[in-house]
């Protein structure tokens, strides 16, 4: 089943994503602001990760689409600890044209909705750099709390970043599509 917000659809992903996967991992703009980090990276490479990677139940990784551009990034909910009923979660939009236009926001609540209503998990995990409004605003507005601060926790661009520790529970996203009426 495709994973459906208001405006998006997350789906698994495919061989043919690969060019855009690979764009984004090599695209420095978007590895300043995210956490995680690559070595430049050929096609070939990235197509030996999917045929490695493909069907691994606990690292889901989703491609994000919207109905005007299709394919416009990806969403993830990794680690998954099925004991613990936890995952992590993070999210690219590979194209900066794309953003600011509720992309984001639509996709997180789609992947809450997913993992609380669907996984039955309880609840998600992330990290922001402070510095990334965008991120720090998409967040908040989808019912994440800080939950600390890791510090020098992640070294890039010849500096040690502090990391924000964010988290959302089950109940925090109760509360929020009660209070926003989001999916009403
Ligand atoms: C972070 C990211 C996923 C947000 O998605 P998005 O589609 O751009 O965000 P949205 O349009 O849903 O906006 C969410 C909120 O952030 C605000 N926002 C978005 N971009 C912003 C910017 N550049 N500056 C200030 N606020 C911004 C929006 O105004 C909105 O708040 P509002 O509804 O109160 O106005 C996207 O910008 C992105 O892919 N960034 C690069 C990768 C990244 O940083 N990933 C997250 C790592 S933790």
């Amino acid at each position: 089943m495709n994973i459906k917000g208001k405006i998006v659809t997350l789906r698994q992903m495919s061989l043919a994503d690969m060019p855009m996967i690979c764009d984004i991992f090599n695209d420095p703009e978007l590895e300043n602001l995210v956490v995680g980090w690559a070595f430049p990276l050929s096609i070939e490479q990235q197509k030996q990760w999917f045929e490695k990677n493909i069907g691994d139940n606990r690292n889901f990784r989703f491609v994000i689409e919207t109905p005007e551009d299709g394919a416009v990034g990806i969403a993830t909910l990794v680690e998954l600890d099925w004991k613990n009923r936890r995952a992590a979660h993070g999210i690219k939009l590979a194209n900066k044209e794309r953003r600011s236009k509720g992309i984001g926001t639509d996709a997180v609540m789609a992947i809450m909705r997913y993992a609380f209503d669907e996984l039955g998990l309880h609840r998600l995990d992330g990290a922001w750099f402070d510095f990334n409004i965008a991120s720090k605003a998409m967040y908040t507005k989808c019912g994440w709390k800080v939950e600390g601060v890791r510090k020098e926790y992640v070294f890039k661009g010849g500096e040690w970043r502090d990391l924000t520790v964010v988290g959302v529970l089950e109940s925090d996203y109760r509360k929020l599509i009660a209070s926003n009426h989001y999916w009403d």
